[in-house]
């Protein structure tokens, strides 16, 4: 198949470009390069730098013909939204309605949307949380990746566009930006391998579905041809709390300091965890990284990245 994936020089977009090719897909990478890095871009797909807002990207669009859009390219940082919904919604929202309607316009037979199981039902009144929970976001960030699903949803009975929306929980692994607002497993273990303090925002036992990228990787081309339609939770189902992540890294890290406790960010829920359930039928699809392993892989790939 031809796949162009948005963001796809991004933390997450650039891993699902590597699984792309490595099922023998083609894949056509496209970022702006506002948070992705070069670094991150697979040899073997071509890159088109690109704003999803600009002309530019229907023109690529049109010119690629690609069977599948897999949409990554967002604004990823709650407390950027939280500071500037307008520019959050512009990039989200605006955003992703471009990117449908590029897949309209050149015919494309479906679209993968990438959503926030973590951000988008609020704080949860059931746990764990499925995908039936009314949606209640906290931040600009959760609200904005809801509104592009409407869109979508929108699309597919306007205009008959086929699509798969994953909510993520916490994703973590290798390439993830520890210089980001998001993804703290991220900044602890830098912090961490330099010898630095770690900060907790409120008293750590919030909880998250931290869920592997090689995991999410699985999910992506496990949509390309399942679940028409639906939106489907894509995390462990199990709620690790910040004092767990912050203990199993510190332990894989080597790190003797205490963490530093700060006061909690607005925007942020408590404790979520995702009922993975839908996926299993839909998608075919379960977790199987565990946590600690993912943790290790986590630690290796940054103390590698340090001494290349
Ligand atoms: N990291 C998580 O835990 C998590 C959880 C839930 C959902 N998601 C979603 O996964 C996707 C990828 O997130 P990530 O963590 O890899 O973040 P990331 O910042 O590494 O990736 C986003 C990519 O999109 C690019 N981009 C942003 N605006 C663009 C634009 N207008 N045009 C073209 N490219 C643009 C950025 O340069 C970047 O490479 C996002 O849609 C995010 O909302 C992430």
């Amino acid at each position: 198949m031809k796949i162009l994936v948005t963001g796809g020089a991004g933390f997450i977009g650039s891993h699902v470009v590597d699984g792309y090719v490595r099922a023998g897909h083609e894949v056509l990478a496209v970022d702006d390069l506002s948070t992705g890095k070069t670094d991150n871009l697979n040899s073997s797909a071509p890159f088109q730098q690109c704003d999803i807002l600009s002309n530019e990207f229907q023109q690529l669009v049109d010119d690629f013909r690609p069977d599948i859009i897999n949409h990554h390219a967002a604004q990823i940082a709650v407390p950027v939204s939280v500071d500037d919904p307008v520019d959050d919604a512009r990039r989200n929202v605006l955003g992703s309605v471009a990117v449908f309607e590029a897949a309209r316009r050149a015919g494309v037979r479906k679209v993968i949307n990438v959503s926030s199981g973590g951000a988008m039902y609020g704080e949860p009144v059931t746990l764990p949380c499925d995908e039936a929970h009314p949606v209640v976001p906290e931040s600009p960030y959760g609200m904005s990746k809801y509104a592009a699903e409407l869109y979508l949803d929108l699309y597919r009975r306007l205009y008959d566009l086929n699509f798969t929306t994953l909510r993520y929980g916490n994703v973590y692994g290798p390439r993830q930006d520890p210089h980001g607002e998001a993804g703290v497993i991220a900044i602890f273990t830098e912090r961490m391998l330099q010898g630095r303090a770690c900060a907790i925002f409120g008293d750590g036992e919030q909880a998250r579905d931290f869920v592997y990228v090689g995991d999410i990787v699985r999910a992506n081309v496990q949509a390309l041809d399942r679940g028409a339609g639906e939106a489907f939770n894509i995390g462990t189902g199990q709620p690790t709390t910040v004092n767990e992540v912050f203990a199993a890294l510190a332990s894989a890290a080597d790190y003797g300091e205490d963490a530093v406790y700060e006061p909690v960010r607005p925007g942020e829920v408590y404790r979520i965890y995702l009922d993975v359930e839908k996926a299993a039928r839909g998608l075919d699809w379960r977790p199987e990284v565990s946590f600690v392993e993912g943790i290790e892989q986590t630690v290796r790939s940054f103390t590698d990245a340090d001494a290349g």
